[in-house]
């Protein structure tokens, strides 16, 4: 019984020093740690966020184009809308400390994000909110407060591009 706990300290003991040998290393690969708790690499993280992105802005596109029609194709709209609402719910997720310039990767993430991360998650918040608007927008086919929705939305992109995102040159 007794040999067992020193064993089993012992091998804790080794894990430990050994973890803290990795995190010695000269060249410590960029990585921050995942929703379980396991390392994520960064360029793996931003890539799925520009993925994120590129699906809202997808959606985005999508409900446009069906309101533009005079008879507009509610449940296109009302799709794309839960699809932009359950994507802004993965923005915050997206954004781990370290996944910012300062990883050396290439990214548009500017610092605001994790200096101010109330602003920037009332930022994703209000796309969300608007999506759920333009949701219920369609599924009263109501194609006016539909119009009002996407503004908002349009309204909740650029304003988070604003104070979050890298200008462009
Ligand atoms: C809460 C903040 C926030 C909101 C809301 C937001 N964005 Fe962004 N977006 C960003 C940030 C930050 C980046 C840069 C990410 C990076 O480079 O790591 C970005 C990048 C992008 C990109 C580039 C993806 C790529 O491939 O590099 C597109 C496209 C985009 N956003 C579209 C949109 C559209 C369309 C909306 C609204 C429907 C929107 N975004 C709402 C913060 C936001």
């Amino acid at each position: 019984m007794a040999s067992k706990t020193i064993l089993t300290t012992t091998l804790t003991a080794i894990a430990l020093a050994a973890a803290m040998t990795g995190c010695k290393g000269s060249e410590p690969a960029a990585t921050t740690t995942g929703a379980s708790g396991e390392p994520v690499s960064v360029s793996e993280t931003i890539e799925a966020r520009e993925a994120n992105f590129k699906a809202i802005a997808k959606a985005n596109k999508a409900a446009k184009e069906a309101l533009e029609d005079d008879q507009p194709d509610f449940a296109v709209v009302g799709a794309s809308a839960t699809s932009i609402q359950t994507d802004a719910g993965k923005i915050l997720d997206l954004f781990p400390k370290g996944s910012g310039k300062e990883s050396g990767e290439k990214t548009e993430a500017l610092p605001a994000i994790w200096d101010k991360p109330a602003e920037f998650k009332t930022a994703a918040d209000r796309l969300a909110t608007a999506a759920g608007k333009l949701k219920t927008a369609a599924d009263a086919k109501d194609a006016a407060a539909a119009k009002l929705a996407m503004g908002e939305i349009g309204g909740a992109c650029k304003g988070c591009h604003e104070n979050f995102r890298e200008k462009k040159q």
